[in-house]
C-alpha cells in the first residue's frame, strides 16, 4: 500500500504570509498566500517591523485555511516544513515558531528549508525534476546559478557581485518614480518601449558566470539625471526597455553558456523576476531548439509562496533530515550546506 505523505509548509521569510498543504511532494492541495505590499508601498519598500507584525496578525488563520482548503486536518499531516533562512530575522522567527509549536503539539517531524532551494523547487510543482539541472534563481535578494547533480544538492557556480537583479529592478523604478515593487512596472513598461540607450553589460572575467548590476544600475540614474539637466524629455517606456534588454542579455548569455559546460538536462527558473515576461520569452526562444528542457514556473508560484517549501522539504522528508527544536531563523543560511 502507498503510504501519502503530506507536509504542512511555511514561509514568512519577507512580506508575503504563506500556507500550504503539498502531497508526495509535488501536488499541491492548498497554497494560501496573504501579501503584506499595500502596507509597505507607502515607504518604498520592505519594512522589517511592520512585516514581523503581519506576519504574527496572519500566520494562525492562513495556517487553519490552508488546512481547510486542503480538507485535511493535522491527523492527516506527516511532517511540518518552514523557511529558516535566507529572509529578514524577525519574519522568519515568526515560522518558525509557528512550525515549532504546531510540530510539537502534534508530535510531527520538523523540516527547516532554505529559500531558494523552495524556488527551485517550486519547478517539481509542474513537472518531474531531471537531473543534471541548472537553476537560474532570479530574486528580490538572490541572483545565482546553481547546479544540481542530484534531489537536495545545490552548487553555486554564479552569483552577484553586488545588487541582485531583483534589487536593481526595484532601485530603477523608484528613480522612475513607480511604485514599489517595481519590477512588474518596469516588465510592462518595457513592453511599451523601444531599445535606444546602450546600457552597459558586466560581462567580468570571461569564464566567470558572476553577475553585477550596480552599474547598470547606476548607468541609468545617472542617464536620467542628464536628461533632466538638460531639460530634456525621455520617454520612460525606453529607458525601461533597454535597461531591462541589458539585464536579459547577461543573464540569458551567461546561462546559455553554463547549460553548455555543465552538460545540464534541465534548466529551471526560479525565483520572483522569473515572472518578468521579456526573460520568460527570452528563454523560450534561446532554448527552443536545444537538448536542454527548459521549466518555468506559472506565475503564482514565482513569488514567494508556502507551497515551493513544502516541494522542497518533500525531498528532505524522504531522507528523513529533521531539524531539532533549537531551530532558528538564519539569515545567513548558506543553500550548499543543506
Ligand atoms: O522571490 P521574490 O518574491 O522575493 C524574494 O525572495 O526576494 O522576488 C521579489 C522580486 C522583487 O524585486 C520584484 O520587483 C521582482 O521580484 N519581480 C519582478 C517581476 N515580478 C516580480 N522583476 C521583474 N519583472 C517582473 N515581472
Ligand atoms: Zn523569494
Amino acid at each position: 500500500m502507498k503510504v501519502t505523505e503530506r507536509i504542512l509548509a511555511i514561509e514568512t521569510s519577507c512580506d508575503e504570509t504563506s500556507a500550504a498543504v503539498i502531497q508526495n511532494g509535488t501536488e499541491i492541495l492548498s497554497n494560501v498566500v496573504s501579501s503584506q505590499i499595500e502596507s509597505h508601498k507607502r515607504f518604498g519598500g520592505v519594512v522589517p517591523e511592520i512585516a514581523s507584525r503581519h506576519h504574527v496578525e496572519q500566520i494562525t488563520f492562513i495556517v487553519e485555511q490552508a488546512l481547510q482548503e486542503a480538507k485535511v486536518t493535522m491527523d492527516d499531516i506527516s511532517a511540518v516544513a518552514v523557511t529558516e533562512g535566507p529572509g529578514l530575522v524577525g519574519a522568519l522567527l515568526i515560522g518558525v515558531n509557528a512550525a515549532k509549536s504546531i510540530a510539537f503539539s502534534h508530535n510531527l517531524p520538523l523540516i527547516g528549508v532554505h529559500h531558494i532551494a523552495g524556488h527551485i523547487y517550486a519547478n517539481r510543482l509542474i513537472q518531474e525534476l531531471t537531473f543534471p539541472l541548472l537553476a537560474l534563481v532570479v530574486s528580490g535578494g538572490h541572483t545565482e546559478l546553481v547546479y544540481m547533480k542530484e534531489h537536495g544538492s545545490f552548487e553555486i557556480i554564479g552569483e552577484t557581485r553586488d545588487d541582485a537583479v531583483g534589487e536593481a529592478y526595484d532601485k530603477v523604478a523608484r528613480t522612475l518614480g513607480l511604485p514599489y515593487p517595481g519590477g512588474p512596472h518596469i516588465d510592462k513598461l518595457a513592453a511599451e518601449g523601444e531599445v535606444s540607450i546602450d546600457f552597459p553589460r558586466a560581462w567580468l572575467e570571461p569564464d566567470s558566470f558572476d553577475f553585477s548590476f550596480s552599474g547598470l544600475k547606476s548607468a541609468v540614474i545617472n542617464t536620467l539625471h542628464n536628461y533632466k539637466q538638460r531639460g530634456e524629455d525621455v520617454l520612460i517606456e525606453n529607458i525601461a526597455a533597454s535597461f531591462q534588454a541589458s539585464v536579459i542579455d547577461v543573464l540569458v548569455e551567461k546561462t546559455k553558456r553554463a547549460a553548455e559546460q555543465y552538460q545540464v538536462k534541465q534548466l529551471v527558473l526560479a525565483g520572483g523576476v522569473a515572472a518578468n515576461r521579456g526573460l520568460r520569452a527570452e528563454l523560450e526562444k534561446q532554448f527552443s531548439n536545444r537538448e536542454v528542457e527548459l521549466l518555468i514556473p506559472p506565475l503564482h508560484l514565482c513569488t514567494d509562496n508556502a507551497a515551493m517549501i513544502g516541494a522542497a522539504a518533500s525531498i528532505k522528508y524522504q531522507k528523513q533530515q529533521y531539524s531539532d527544536y533549537d531551530l532558528n531563523g538564519n539569515p545567513g543560511l548558506d543553500l550548499e550546506q543543506q
